[in-house]
């Protein structure tokens, strides 16, 4: 088991050492042949087989159930197959009927009447309650823990100042798209496309996200640790100081006041420090509580919310010291990256290790997996911030390994897809009945492809190609998009209807499912298509309006995809209304 671990670890550090270090004059010539443009056309490939299978899915469901209202139909047929019979045969019939309806189960035609005797000892768990795997499997005592309501309301206030967050920032964004289309909209200062660009990315980055994801672990780490929350209080304040800094940082981004160039940190400092508040003071609840836990262990999904909620206190901490110089340029790269990798993607890695198993009430297929996806993710993925910046004057040495330590990030990515991906199997079923699992699936396929992509990306030769084009849009949609949002989503299906005892209409998580998808799908392929066409214009030297031009009709695609995307929200809003909207037991949860 060790050796082929061993080989592949020195395949994966030798070839990317290779592909690091080509320093070759880049050329167009044969560009259909370098090897991040070949793994991209399998992520597309694979995209697509996905979306297929699922279309297949729901097509057998859907003929399923014609079928069956075909088989109803010629059962209410009986009246007129009564006609044509004598008055005997008609006795008959309707008491042959009478008793077939009367008929009941005695409740133990499979276990019998004896008492069960474990005579060979063959039983070795007992579970009180299967609703719970992952917290059966893990614990000593039986759960003792219901959802309080003062639980529920933080949890319920979280998820529905991030829906508002993600509407309000999605709006920009598709704003931003349609100037693309026509620049020309509008002369508002406030609404410029350098000022509006940072609202939408800083909304669905602290106000959407962040807010989804901490309201969701509040949950979890209750759950998992079998306890209640430290401290309710605590839990407010960080809601009221996150929303807080949102506000007050797109007002001072809409008016021109932001903390430079610096990318996700372009709100100033003093705003900045109110969520930084907010995170440590959410990461002493959470601590307190896993610290005061009714079980020994300490469940996989806390490991890593509470690391990535560490980790992201350090960065924010360096990410505003007053660096100068290339040293701003290297903090510039590791805030980047350590900001969606080890905030928005550890963190919705913690929350899918609970809610994928308990939706499908399976255990979660490797725990060994899980942990060895925690240590691996890490160790390389801190380390690769400076893929942001290659071919920069960064030294030669820092942007290989920065690329080597992207290649190593298939060993998280593919230890963490194999292992929600094996949960899944033989769980199939749960696509044609819910749509919980196809959001999850359609999460843990862009968690491999799109962090592939990244890895991808990170080759000196693909990176020239694509560095300053629209496909880095793509990647940071994909990514935060098809992974983030959709497994948000997935946990919020899965948990809010178990919390207020309301399920949304499936119709409508159905459109919501399908717009997302094919308005992102839209989205990411104009941009991916776009980006590599306008990289090789610029390659092969042609006029820079070139370039414009050639994207004219991909930012059209890409506009449309964002309109479907944006309407999946409002879907998605309306069914949050829908599974909280206010009846008698949820009135008494919100208070
Ligand atoms: C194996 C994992 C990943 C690797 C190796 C990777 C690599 C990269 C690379 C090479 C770039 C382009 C840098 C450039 O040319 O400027 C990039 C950009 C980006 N990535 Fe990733 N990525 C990974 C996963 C993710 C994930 C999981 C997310 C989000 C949750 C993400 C979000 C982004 C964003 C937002 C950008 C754009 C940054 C900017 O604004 O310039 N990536 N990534
Ligand atoms: C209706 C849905 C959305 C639309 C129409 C949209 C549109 C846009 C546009 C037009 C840009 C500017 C791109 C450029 O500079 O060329 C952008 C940037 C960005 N958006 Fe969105 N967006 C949407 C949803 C989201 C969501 C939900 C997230 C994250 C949770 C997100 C994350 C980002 C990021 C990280 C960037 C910076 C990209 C980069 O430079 O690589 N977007 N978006």
């Amino acid at each position: 088991m060790k050796k082929p671990f061993i080989l592949v670890l020195s395949f994966i550090g030798f070839s990317a050492v290779g592909l690091a270090q080509s320093t070759e004059k880049m050329s167009t010539e044969n560009w259909t042949s370098s090897p991040g443009i070949i793994g991209t056309l399998i992520f597309i490939i694979i995209i697509a087989v996905i979306a297929l299978l699922i279309i297949s899915a729901r097509v057998k469901s859907l003929l399923k159930s014609i079928k069956a209202k075909k088989y109803n139909n010629q059962d209410l047929g009986l009246g007129e197959e009564l006609k044509g019979l004598s008055a005997d045969e008609r006795k008959k019939l309707l008491e042959k009927r009478e008793k077939a309806l009367a008929f009941k189960l005695s409740g133990d035609e499979l276990g019998g009447k004896v008492k069960p005797n474990d005579d060979k000892g063959l039983v070795n768990k007992f579970a009180e309650d299967p609703d719970n795997p992952v917290v059966d499997e893990k614990k000593k005592s039986p759960i003792s823990f219901e959802t309080p309501d003062k639980l529920k309301k933080v949890i319920l206030y979280y998820i529905g100042a991030a829906t508002f967050w993600l509407l309000f920032g999605t709006l920009i964004g598709q704003y931003l798209g349609m100037k693309f289309v026509w620049p020309d909209m509008d002369h508002i200062s406030w609404l410029s496309f350098g000022r509006l660009r940072p609202v939408h990315t800083n909304t669905v980055f602290w106000g959407w996200a962040s807010m989804a994801m901490i309201g969701l672990a509040y949950f979890v780490i209750a759950r998992t640790s079998n306890t209640r929350i430290y401290s309710y209080k605590i839990a407010w304040r960080a809601f009221y100081l996150i929303n807080a800094s949102v506000i007050l940082g797109n007002i001072c981004l809409m008016s021109g006041i932001n903390n430079g160039g610096g990318e996700y940190r372009e709100y100033i400092w003093p705003v900045m420090l109110l969520f930084a508040v907010a995170l440590i003071i959410t990461c002493w609840n959470f601590v307190k509580t896993v610290a005061t836990r009714k079980i020994s262990e300490i469940y996989i999904s806390n490991w890593y919310i509470i690391a990535s909620l560490l980790f992201t206190i350090v960065l924010a901490t360096i990410g505003y010291l007053p660096f100068s110089g290339l040293g701003e340029t290297v903090t510039q790269g590791y805030y980047m990256h350590q900001g969606v990798g080890m905030w928005f993607m550890t963190f919705t890695l913690g929350l899918t290790y609970y809610y994928l198993p308990s939706s499908l009430n399976k255990p979660i297929y490797s725990y060994s997996l899980g942990v060895l996806a925690f240590w691996t993710q890490l160790l390389f993925y801190t380390m690769i911030g400076t893929h942001h910046f290659v071919f920069s004057p960064l030294p030669w040495w820092l942007q290989t390994i920065a690329i080597v330590f992207s290649v190593g990030m298939f060993i998280p990515v593919f230890a963490g897809t194999t292992n929600f991906i094996m949960t899944m199997r033989g769980s199939w079923s749960h696509i044609s009945k819910s749509y919980v699992l196809p959001f999850f699936l359609v999460g843990v396929v862009y968690y491999c492809l799109g962090s592939s992509q990244g890895s991808m990306q990170a080759f000196r030769f693909t990176n020239y190609v694509w560095h300053f084009t629209d496909f880095n849009v793509a990647h940071s949609h994909m990514t935060m998009y098809g992974i983030i949002c959709f497994m948000l989503w997935a946990a919020i299906y899965a948990i809010v209807p178990k919390l207020t005892g309301r399920e949304p209409k499936q119709i409508f998580v159905g459109a919501h499912f399908w717009m997302a998808f094919i308005g992102l799908f839209a989205y990411i392929m104009s941009m991916m298509i776009g980006g590599t066409l306008k990289g090789i214009s610029w390659m092969e030297g042609h006029p820079f309006i070139e370039s414009v031009l050639l994207m004219k009709h991909f930012w059209v695609w890409r506009a449309v995809g964002g309109s479907l995307m944006l309407t999946s929200h409002f879907v998605f809003a309306y069914n949050f209304y829908v599974m909280t909207r206010k009846k008698e037991s949820t009135l008494e949860i919100l208070g």
